[in-house]
């Protein structure tokens, strides 16, 4: 009996797994013959960075995000100064992304397990970002895979595409509708805050200039970054109050005016977004649902695949 309900109950779960996958093109068990020892690879080269270096896991989330806004995930924001419009130069990205070494070990690694280069830059990208979520105490997620990189980069595209953090709510969810994400996705998506640091030249504004600041969380923040421009302007800030925990103290500070970036603290405060902050303050299981079913619409953006684009045997580099 409780078996039947629980056959019923997996094919349910399946069913559901699959029609979501089904909507792209990309698949769970792309490597499963190709090469079964890729993706806990992966896994084992990401715990490795995060353990000697806590920050690394979000930066490795973040890069995913960026490539994934910028003309789809087909790792365009891996390729470095040598590839022409590389948008490492992009305005959101220079002296700001990083982990590149890491990606570029990962793949070495992965490559020499598989025997040959099979496994695309921007898979790795996109199950790097799933790992290093859960090496912070975050959920656990299926990638869908299949995804194929791109011939060039799009300086221009990284300039418009990556939402700024200046940016108020209406230009926030314009900017994610234009990637097919909604506002739920807005929300649950900037909850990777809930991982690392941001630099006092971009909070430096919020912290000096704005009323809806908690004052006591706004003089520590002068602390760490002096008024004028030019001084101190790397100095770093946690992005919520926890920046190694995967947890939703985001969302808990956003309820008391401490969020760090204008664009964070734009998604509370009278606005239409405020239930949905809430909800993931007071139920972290909810949160972490819904994070992770963001995370895989977000991954699907545009991919190549099929004979598109190539598989990079160095993911900074074009073939
Ligand atoms: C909603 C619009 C967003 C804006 C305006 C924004 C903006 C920023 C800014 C300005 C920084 C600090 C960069 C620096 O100081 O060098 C940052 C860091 C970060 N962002 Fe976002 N972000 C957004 C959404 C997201 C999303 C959707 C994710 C992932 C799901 C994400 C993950 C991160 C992470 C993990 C960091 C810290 C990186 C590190 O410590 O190396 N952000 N973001
Ligand atoms: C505060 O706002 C003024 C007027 O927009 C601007 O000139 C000044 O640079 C800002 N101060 C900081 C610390 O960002």
């Amino acid at each position: 009996m409780a078996s039947g309900v629980l056959n019923v109950l997996l094919a349910f779960v399946f069913l559901i797994s699959a029609t979501t996958v089904l909507s792209t093109s990309l698949r769970y068990d792309y490597y499963a013959n190709g090469c079964p020892a890729a993706l806990p690879t992966i896994k084992r080269v990401v715990e490795d960075a995060v353990q000697k270096e806590r920050r690394m896991g979000g930066s490795i989330l973040r890069l995913h995000f960026h490539d994934c806004f910028v003309n789809g995930c087909d790792a365009s924001i891996l390729l470095d100064e040598s590839t022409p419009s590389s948008k490492r130069n992009a305005g959101p990205n220079v002296r700001s992304v990083r982990g590149f070494e890491v990606i570029d070990q990962i793949k070495k690694e992965v490559d020499k397990v598989c025997g040959r280069s099979v496994v695309s830059c921007a898979d790795i990208l996109a199950v790097a970002a799933r790992d290093s979520v859960v090496a912070l105490g975050g959920p656990w997620w299926q990638v869908p895979l299949g995804r194929r990189d791109s011939t060039r980069a799009y300086l221009d595209i990284a300039n418009n595409d990556i939402p700024r953090p200046n940016m108020d709510l209406p230009q926030l969810i314009n900017s994610f509708n234009k990637q097919g994400l909604n506002v739920k996705d807005l929300v649950a998506l900037s909850g990777g805050h809930a991982l690392g640091f941001a630099q006092c030249f971009v909070f430096r504004n919020r912290v000096y200039n704005e009323s809806n600041i908690d004052p006591k969380f706004a003089d520590q923040l002068k602390n760490i970054c002096p008024r004028t421009a030019g001084n101190g302007d790397t100095n770093l800030a946690g992005l919520d109050s926890t920046p190694v925990c995967f947890d939703v103290s985001y969302f808990a500070n956003l309820l008391n005016h401490k969020g760090l970036l204008h664009s964070d603290q734009a998604l509370f405060g009278g606005v239409s977004t405020d239930q949905l902050v809430k909800n993931y303050k007071y139920n972290p299981k909810l949160f972490w649902a819904d994070f992770a079913k963001s995370m895989v619409k977000m991954g699907n953006i545009k991919p190549l695949t099929g004979k598109q684009g190539e598989i990079r045997s160095i993911c900074s580099k074009l073939n």
